[in-house]
């Protein structure tokens, strides 16, 4: 039984597949790997290991349909055509749970940085613009108090209402299918409509996974809705937010700022307006980057391979 695996992983992490009898194939190299040399490499193995953001899309699900197993190094699975894996048999696993803290530390960070201009107030002491104390100058705005809007409250959009509350004492509001009665319960949480969300958060922060129905979901006519001082916070997908309908509604005072870990394509321009917006804060889409989340979610991923290939219940899974 053998494994391959898209990126290095740290060794000690690969351990367990030796263990098991499991040999593997890393890619090591550090630039992009191209399409063609994912399916030469998955056609001579049973499985695969994602670690990182690869294209799966049906050519490549069609021309690996040997594969006994796709394990995901992500929580995210918008990058793989699931319909057509479970089409061909092939279980996909993803490494959702070991994350949520981490992700939601992201989008506080975010919140946090947006509020108080920070990303940029730095670029300026960089650029030798530090000159005297002005008590009226640079002013950001306070989050005591405020009302968060989550958008989407799994597991990670709850840590981030959890880290909310207990720093700012803020009022939650959610906007779900399903309702969410651990948030209600220790969060005072309230349900609310999608157009409740817009108008009534001053943080707007998301937690969805990126669908056809979420897809471009925060456009002009959402931000439209959304009060002035309201931060708008993505941790989850780029595409879940128009950029141009962000940039638009940030330049004209629609919205106050925004905190952006995923953008909409990546890696993001180097020149993209927002990333000179004294109010915008924007990451690398290095949400659950710790060292214990990161090895958390590898061993989950690699849990997940073994189980595959003894023919065992995988301890995560997306296709059932
Ligand atoms: C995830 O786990 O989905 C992260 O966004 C990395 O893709």
């Amino acid at each position: 039984m053998n494994v391959f695996i898209t990126r290095k992983l740290p060794d000690e992490l690969l351990q367990p597949l030796r263990d098991a009898g499991i040999s593997y194939t890393e890619w090591t190299e550090p630039n992009r790997l191209p399409q063609d040399e994912l399916i030469r490499q998955c056609k001579q193995h049973d499985a695969m290991l994602s670690a990182g953001r690869i294209d799966m899309n049906t050519h490549f699900l069609n021309e690996c349909s040997n594969l006994k197993l796709i394990a995901l190094m992500s929580v995210g699975y918008d990058n793989i055509d699931i319909a057509t894996a479970t089409r061909l048999g092939i279980p996909v696993s993803n490494t959702p749970g070991v994350l949520s803290k981490a992700t939601a530390e992201t989008a506080f960070l975010l919140m946090i940085a947006a509020a108080r201009k920070a990303f940029y107030l730095h670029q300026r002491i960089i650029q030798g613009e530090w000159h005297s104390f002005d008590p009226f100058t640079d002013l950001g705005i306070d989050l005591q108090g405020a009302t968060l809007g989550i958008f989407g409250l799994g597991s990670i959009g709850y840590e981030m209402a959890k880290r909310c509350k207990a720093a700012y004492d803020m009022n939650i509001i959610y906007h779900n299918r399903s309702s969410n009665k651990k948030a209600e319960e220790e969060l005072h949480a309230t349900k609310v409509s999608f157009e409740t969300l817009l108008q009534q958060s001053d943080v707007l922060s998301v937690h969805a996974a990126l669908t056809t129905e979420t897809r471009n979901k925060f456009d002009k006519a959402a931000f439209s809705q959304m009060k002035k001082n309201t931060i708008f916070i993505n941790t989850a997908r780029g595409a879940l937010h128009s950029e141009q309908d962000l940039i638009k509604a940030i330049q004209t005072g629609t919205i106050w700022g925004a905190g952006l870990d995923v953008t909409n394509p990546e890696p993001m321009d180097k020149n993209n307006p927002l990333l000179f917006m004294p109010t915008v804060a924007v990451l690398p889409h290095i949400g659950s980057a710790t060292v214990k989340t990161r090895y958390g979610m590898a061993r989950l991923a690699v849990d997940n391979v073994i189980a595959g290939l003894r023919g065992e219940q995988l301890p995560q899974i997306i296709n059932k």
